[in-house]
């Protein structure tokens, strides 16, 4: 393949993302993700690893009947059973491939595998042509390939180029490398293999040392026309590259790079929340990009630079990414067009049914408070449109609390269940959130050992909404949830109650899983 000057995004979130503790999403969620991605202008997406159980087969058909302008992947282990399931999930697809895999390093061949590099490059010839039987668009990734032999890697993607991959990975599966290493394999590679010219190479790079974005970018420099990335830089362990950072850096440096993406840059911040609110992971302050404080000019000399001229202090337009800065929105007043086109300014393209009850809680929200901002308006598309669901629900919640010492805070919850059933308890306790809490486990069954509670405002003002997340251990998951109100113990219920019915959908989940086999 010619080399051109378009680098292919190809977005991990749903596989290599949603694979790592505490990131996992229902069928419905990879789906609302996934038409995310899409609308950002996604080359691929990597939805998911269809071997690896029947709902994540199901959730790949889904996205690959759905989805129409990005190519659907499936990630498959170089075996004929896995490569065929992944073969039947994205036969839906308008544009589907196979991405199938082996380990190549020494260590991968000797402890893990128990295989020769004959039988390796064997089983990566066969596998692609199983591969070849579903798609003709095929990626081959050579695991672990940053500390394979530099003579054994050329040999297994040369035999991988001739057996028909058309895409060749060279993840950094431990995030090893280094810039300059990795420039300098991708100029090897590209250069000295027979038939690079029929492939695009791609890097995969893990942020074990911090240097997903820096390594993705040199491999980049060095010949790849693919990289492989994650939102929020989520993944295995420390993460992938993240998404929303190499994009930025490619089309901030276009200067330097000389290259460009088909990514709608417009669509990141959004996409970015969306992820941060479907599997209740905060995005920190400080994250690059997407990060509250990512356009935030505290300091004196700061804001005297940027209000003489934004160029001072800001080398992207937080409008380029999304972030909206013409910040008062909506009043009591605003109609249910101005809310759907505000939205969307916003990155959130609504269905009419989302868009009714988000109307709705605008409605109650906009009575209760002057003025409406996009970070509350996004807090509440986010919880009312994708971010809250069952099977439990807050009907009422009162809660009494001060300084008096002959008197405990006091909670009195009513929650109901998918199933009709509704049901109240009072609790008492030394905090009034606490209170709250201890209700909640009451009457779900759930005595949860919180790791952490956190609230914190999403606007300005004293009447600002207030959004708390809440992350909770149990023996088999972390897990964490969000809720947002202009009340922060209701907030706090909120992302509580999140959080047990997260664990209570896996359990819904597991146990179908289990009834399947
Ligand atoms: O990190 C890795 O090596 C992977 C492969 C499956 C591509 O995720
Ligand atoms: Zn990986």
């Amino acid at each position: 393949m010619t080399k051109t000057n378009q680098v292919k995004i190809f977005d991990t979130t749903l596989r290599d993302g949603e694979q790592a503790p505490g990131f996992s999403m229902t069928s419905g969620q990879k789906l609302a993700m996934a038409e995310a991605l899409e609308g950002l202008g996604v080359d691929i997406i990597e939805a998911g690893f269809a071997a690896a159980s029947p709902g994540d087969f199901e959730a790949i058909k889904t996205i690959a009947e759905t989805i129409k302008d990005s190519t659907i992947c499936s990630l498959a282990r170089c075996m004929e059973s896995d490569i065929r399931a992944s073969g039947e999930a994205i036969k839906p697809a308008k544009s589907g491939r196979i991405h199938t895999f082996i380990a190549t390093s020494p260590l991968h061949r000797e402890f893990k595998l128990k295989m020769s590099k004959d039988e390796i490059v064997a089983r990566a010839i066969r596998g692609i042509e199983i591969c070849r039987e579903y798609t003709d668009d095929v990626e081959f990734s050579a695991e672990d390939a940053i500390r394979t032999e530099r003579d054994y890697l050329k040999r297994v993607v040369e035999a991988a180029i001739k057996a028909g991959a058309t895409t060749i990975n060279i993840p950094d599966t431990v995030g090893y490398t280094t810039p300059e290493e990795i420039q300098n394999l991708f100029e090897f590679l590209t250069t000295e293999i027979e038939g690079a010219d029929k492939a695009i190479f791609s890097a995969h790079c893990h942020d074990d040392l911090g240097l997903a974005v820096a390594n993705s970018l040199a491999a980049v420099r060095g010949g790849a026309r693919q990289v492989e990335c994650a939102l929020n830089g989520i993944g295995e362990r420390a993460g992938n590259c993240a998404t929303e950072e190499v994009i930025m850096a490619l089309n901030t440096r276009k200067d330097f790079f000389g290259l460009t993406t088909r990514i709608k840059t417009e669509g990141i911040y959004g996409a970015s929340k969306l992820l941060a609110t479907l599997t209740g992971n905060p995005v920190p302050r400080n994250k690059a990009i997407v990060g509250k404080n990512a356009f935030a000019h505290e300091s004196g000399i700061h804001q005297h630079g940027v209000l003489a001229n934004r160029e001072t202090y800001e080398i992207m337009k937080p409008e380029d990414v999304g972030v909206s800065t013409d910040n008062l929105v909506l009043g009591k007043h605003s109609g249910r067009a101005a809310l759907k086109n505000r939205a969307s300014k916003l990155g959130f393209e609504m269905s009419d049914n989302q868009l009714q009850s988000v109307f709705v809680a605008f409605k109650e929200l906009a009575d209760a408070k002057k003025e409406v901002f996009d970070a509350d308006l996004e807090a509440l598309i986010l919880g009312e449109a994708v971010g809250t669901q069952g099977p439990w629900s807050i009907d009422s919640l009162y809660v009494s609390a001060g300084s008096d010492d002959n008197r405990s805070p006091q909670a009195t919850v009513q929650l109901t269940h998918e199933n009709g059933e509704s049901k109240k308890a009072v609790s008492e306790a030394a905090g009034p959130v606490n209170a709250v809490f201890l209700a909640i486990s009451d009457i779900t069954g759930h005595p949860l050992h919180l790791e952490s509670f956190t609230v914190q405002s999403v606007s300005e003002g004293k009447d600002a909404m207030a959004e708390a997340a809440v992350r909770v251990s149990t023996e088999f998951e972390n897990y964490q949830g969000r809720g947002a109100s202009m009340d922060t113990v209701l907030a706090g219920a909120k992302a509580y109650l999140d959080v047990i019915n997260r664990i209570e959908r896996r359990a819904v989940r597991q146990a179908s899983i289990a009834a399947q086999h």
